[in-house]
């Protein structure tokens, strides 16, 4: 009985399933409690052996039920304290969690995107790596022209090239399609330039409209850039000024009254009440005539976005917006 009470003690007394387990061995394992008192039977003879060896078979079976029972028990509230410790409090606020912000020219880009998706023109897309005939040749640039100078521009040994602007995306979609045309190409363009106001990557958005023979004119083309400026500036004079580009004839840029001073004059817009916002024009000739286009009307523009995005968020140094740092974007959250 002695060897009972032992046991039961070692089983009631474990508390968890480590204890257990040291209870186990110590009871039943190969040198355990049990193991000794079958050991002990070949000391006994007759009668005497075989009552101690019921005692043993029995005080096992009891020892078995004692150990399995307490084994549940430890093992439920093991699991019910686990569940309680790892529970997740849904409702617990954690207020070190950050909130992601968009870069503020992919904002400025998606705001211009949506205003033209708005107006029905498709967007567009063309490869990085043009050549000099898309990127040059069909927009009416001349072979002699400075744009083409390796000063400006990114060229490969192949002489292919990292695309200037995003015009040569009309070219491919008017040698791919037939005209009524409608659309923008958005992306990001690259050039030789790094200071203050430029950055050798950045991004455009091109527009082109084209359909038949005197159907879209100069006033079209002033009345959807104006709506549009109107749209992303809210209460500013838009100006049209003339201007030159070898893609379009005639050709304009486009201003906003200062949105700084309110058109009185200061520093960012060199005291003259005005900034110059993008490029446009009807559609020379010679470009329809290189994609193989004839009775045809249309006209273009190209919008710089970063330009814009500093305006809007008043970004005094444009290479900040590239540099990677995520303190610019906290700014912007
Ligand atoms: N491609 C010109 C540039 O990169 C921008 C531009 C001006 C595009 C006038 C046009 C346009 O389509 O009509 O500076």
């Amino acid at each position: 009985m002695e060897d009972l009470k032992k046991a039961s003690q070692l089983i009631d007394q474990s508390a968890s399933t480590d204890d257990l387990e040291k209870a186990r061995v110590e009871i039943f394992g190969k040198k355990g409690l049990l193991s000794k008192g079958f050991v002990k039977l070949k000391d006994l003879q007759g009668d005497e052996k075989k009552v101690e060896a019921q005692r043993l078979n029995e005080l096992k079976d009891t020892l078995t039920q004692l150990f399995d029972t307490r084994y549940v028990e430890i093992k439920n509230k093991e699991i019910e304290q686990k569940l309680k410790e790892d529970a997740l409090d849904l409702t617990l606020y954690q207020n070190s969690h950050q909130t992601a912000a968009l870069h503020p020219v992919v904002e400025t880009m998606d705001r211009i995107i949506e205003y033209f998706v708005s107006m029905n023109f498709s967007i567009e897309t063309g490869p990085l790596v043009e050549d000099d005939f898309h990127n040059f040749e069909a927009l009416n640039l001349p072979k002699n022209h400075p744009a083409r100078d390796m000063q400006d521009t990114f060229y490969f040994a192949d002489n292919s090239l990292l695309r200037t602007h995003t015009s040569p995306v009309q070219i491919r979609k008017m040698m791919s399609t037939k005209p009524p045309i409608r659309m923008i190409a958005p992306g990001v363009v690259f050039r030789r330039d790094y200071d203050l106001t430029h950055t050798p990557m950045f991004h455009q958005v091109e527009g082109l409209v084209v359909d038949v023979k005197d159907k879209v004119n100069f006033a079209h083309l002033k009345s959807i850039l104006t709506e549009f400026l109107l749209e992303m500036f809210g209460d500013v004079k838009v100006r049209f000024r003339p201007s030159f580009f070898p893609f379009t004839e005639p050709s304009s840029e486009v201003d906003i009254s200062c949105i700084f001073c309110k058109g009185k004059g200061c520093r960012v817009c060199s005291n003259t009440g005005w900034i110059e916002i993008l490029g446009c024009g009807i559609v020379d000739p010679n470009v329809f005539k290189s994609v193989g286009y004839e009775d045809v009307s249309g006209y273009a523009f190209g919008i710089g976005i970063e330009r814009l995005a500093m305006l809007i968020h008043e970004i005094p140094d444009l290479r900040s917006l590239f540099e990677g740092d995520i303190r610019l974007l906290e700014q912007f959250r």
